[in-house]
């Protein structure tokens, strides 16, 4: 089953969602494209492996994002690479901007609006996909781009509330009650309503790729079959061999029980899906708190309030200090078995598609 969005071609109807930090780099990204999907590096805080990442962040931040397009792009012989870029970070139209003039294939914005991405990329061959959680932000953006640029999504990602990372719903609506009643496949039907007036007026499809929860071929199945053109994926690619997490991240996810994956309240202001640990267990406590605010990396933090340091967090637990960090997780990730290849891992996903 073939995907396209444009003139983008993939075999396999599947996005690696980007995963910050650190999470989705080259290695994963370049891994998913060589094999037919579209993998996707993260673009938050690309640098902190720099040399000089602490003295010249933004820099850092530059430097390692043409290094791991570059490198991906080596992985995938030249297929395409997307880049996910959080609206609420400090640095956000700076790194679009690079984005762009690296060559990046698409741009996926969520965590905010991304109202004026269409001005940010204008001119360029760069394809730009919003990452929304309802119709009604789906029908927000669509109508702003189209009065204020003429402009249309290359693809829509929808991002149900099983997901992981950074979620788009409140609190109340992520209770196990809610999530019963609230199914991504439910959600669907609504984006595809809003989007069909704005392919009519271009004369051209928007694919909408959908995720959150997403274990398992049946739920691929499902998901195309409710009407999606795509599937995106978090959690079952950070437990492959090629992830550029460290093992202690991966094997995490993989220990973790389903009582273990809860909703905390990010600095980002968001509620986030993660995996319980000590750390965590001392925020809920009150027991954190950041002397200083070193990355500066997103616009939504209020450090001299917040009880940690997200970016530190997010930095040491890829690299395996999840006394320090912890691990964001999809909500079914503890269905996950084993650590695999992606290769395998791919032609696992679409083996229920006709
Ligand atoms: C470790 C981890 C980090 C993530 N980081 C980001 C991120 O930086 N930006 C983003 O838009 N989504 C992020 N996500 C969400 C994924 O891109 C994806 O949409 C989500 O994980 C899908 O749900 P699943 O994990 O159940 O497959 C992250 C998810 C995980 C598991």
């Amino acid at each position: 089953m073939n995907f396209k969005i444009g003139n983008l071609e993939f075999p396999k109807p599947i996005v690696q969602g980007g995963m910050g930090i650190g999470v989705s780099l080259s290695s994963l990204a370049g891994t998913v494209s060589k094999f037919g999907g579209l993998g996707v590096l993260s673009g938050v805080e690309m640098g902190y492996a720099e040399p000089d990442y602490k003295k010249n962040p933004k820099q850092a931040n530059r430097r390692a994002l043409e290094k791991h397009f570059s490198r991906a792009k080596e992985i995938a012989e030249n297929r395409p690479i997307g880049i996910n870029i959080m609206v609420a970070l400090t640095q956000y139209e700076e790194i679009v901007k690079n984005a762009v003039q690296t060559g990046v294939d698409i741009i996926f914005a969520g965590a905010g609006l991304p109202l004026t991405l269409p001005e940010l990329t204008r001119d360029s061959l760069t394809k730009i996909a919003p990452i929304i959680s309802s119709k009604r932000v789906a029908k927000l953006i669509l109508k702003h781009w189209w009065r204020h640029y003429e402009a249309v999504p290359d693809a829509i990602v929808l991002e149900g509330p099983l997901a992981g990372g950074h979620l788009g719903f409140k609190r109340e609506e992520l209770t196990p009650e809610s999530l019963n009643k609230l199914q991504l496949t439910d959600l669907i039907p609504g984006v595809l309503e809003e989007l069909k007036p704005y392919e009519d007026k271009v004369g051209r499809p928007i694919p909408l790729i959908a995720g959150g929860g997403i274990i398992t071929a049946d739920d691929v199945k499902a998901v195309i079959d409710a009407g999606a053109s795509a599937v995106q994926l978090g959690s079952r690619f950070v437990t492959t061999f090629e992830c550029d997490a460290s093992d202690a991240f991966k094997q995490a996810m993989i220990n973790a029980k389903k009582e273990d994956i809860i909703i905390i309240d990010s600095p980002a202001g968001l509620p986030g899906r993660a995996i319980q640990n000590a750390f965590l267990e001392d925020v809920k406590k009150g027991l954190k708190h950041p002397t200083s605010c070193p990355m500066n990396c997103l616009k939504t933090c209020d450090f001299k309030n917040t009880p940690y340091c997200i970016g530190n967090a997010l930095i040491v637990g890829q690299e395996g200090d999840l006394e320090n960090g912890y691990v964001f997780s999809g909500a079914n990730a503890y269905a996950i078995g084993e650590i695999v290849h992606v290769e395998d891992l791919m032609n696992e996903l679409v083996s229920k598609l006709n």
